[in-house]
């Protein structure tokens, strides 16, 4: 059976692979981004009727984290939107580890819609779609907490589940964590990308401080700080939040991308080989 489905978030890191793998299965997919017709803003409640009306499905991402103040209010609105229009089934990315973001798993639980709730790990492709990338074209990746072990995961891999279970309703209900195979620390994560790209990249251990006093020194805004401040005391400082998860192999019958595979394949996209200057 073919779905309607709209895919929020759709032209971000997880959002895009799953709207490839939906179109490639024949479903019908729009896309909710602000800069989608009709367009979809999380800071605009007035946008998602317009977006949920005539679709069955939706995935939803939450932008810039389900951690933030307003995100819970956005998340309960978009429900009771989705109810209304009649939607069947959503799925809800979230983050593994963050008490914040499970108050939201609640609300999407509680909606009275089908669900699957997506706990994942920090993705792969922060270092090349997303806040890592100018680090690694620097040659310096200096970030906290040296010693943290992060089962990071792939959005492709992600996004093969969450194609799945958006069409599959033997997951309803279901909480899967999403994980990568093993768990790394940046100065491992780091020493495989430079052996994969050939780049000289170095890690370099800072205190959280010395991180948020960059960042606000690189003119981000105070909310970003405060975001990224929270990710990592809250994610990374907590061992249980690292654990391994076998769900991607119960999903899809197959192994988790390591993190060398994600190497080989983005050196051959061509995104390291640029020049940036660092701004955070
Ligand atoms: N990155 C990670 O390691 C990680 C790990 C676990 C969970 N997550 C979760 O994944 C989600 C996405 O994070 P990400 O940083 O990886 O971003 P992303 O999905 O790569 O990109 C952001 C997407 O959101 C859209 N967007 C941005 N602002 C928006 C707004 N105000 N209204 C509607 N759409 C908006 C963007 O499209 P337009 O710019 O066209 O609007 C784009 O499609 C977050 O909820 C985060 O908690 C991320």
């Amino acid at each position: 059976m073919k779905h309607n489905i709209l895919v929020i978030g759709g032209t971000g890191k997880t959002g895009s692979r799953v709207v490839e793998r939906l179109n490639e299965s024949g479903h019908h997919v729009r896309i909710g981004s602000r800069n989608s017709s009709p367009a979809f803003d999380w800071d605009d409640p007035s946008t998602y009727v317009p977006a949920l009306k005539g679709m069955d499905r939706a995935y939803i991402v939450y932008y810039p984290d389900l951690a933030v103040p307003g995100a819970r209010e956005a998340i309960e609105k978009l429900t009771e939107a989705a109810l209304r229009e009649g939607l069947e089934k959503v799925v809800l990315l979230s983050g593994k580890g963050e008490k914040e973001a499970e108050a939201c798993e609640e609300i999407v639980a509680n909606s009275g819609l089908n669900y699957t709730l997506v706990r994942a790990s920090w993705f792969n492709q922060n270092f090349s779609e997303g806040a890592f990338l100018e680090f690694v074209l620097a040659g310096q990746v200096a970030l906290p907490m040296p010693e943290a072990e992060i089962p990071f995961v792939d959005a492709d891999d992600i996004a093969d589940v969450v194609a799945r279970v958006l069409v599959d309703d033997t997951y309803n209900g279901q909480t899967l964590t999403v994980t990568g195979p093993r768990k790394m620390t940046w100065g491992e994560v780091v020493e495989t990308m430079a052996a994969g790209t050939g780049r000289e990249i170095k890690y370099l251990p800072i205190s959280l401080d010395e991180f948020k006093e960059g960042m606000k020194a690189a003119g981000l805004p105070d909310s970003y700080v405060w975001l990224f401040g929270y990710l990592f005391s809250e994610v990374l400082g907590n061992p249980h939040n690292q654990e391994v998860s076998a769900d991607v192999q119960q999903v899809l019958g197959r192994k988790a991308t390591d993190f060398r595979e994600y190497v080989e394949k983005t050196v051959s996209t061509g995104v390291w080989n640029q020049s940036v200057q660092q701004t955070l």
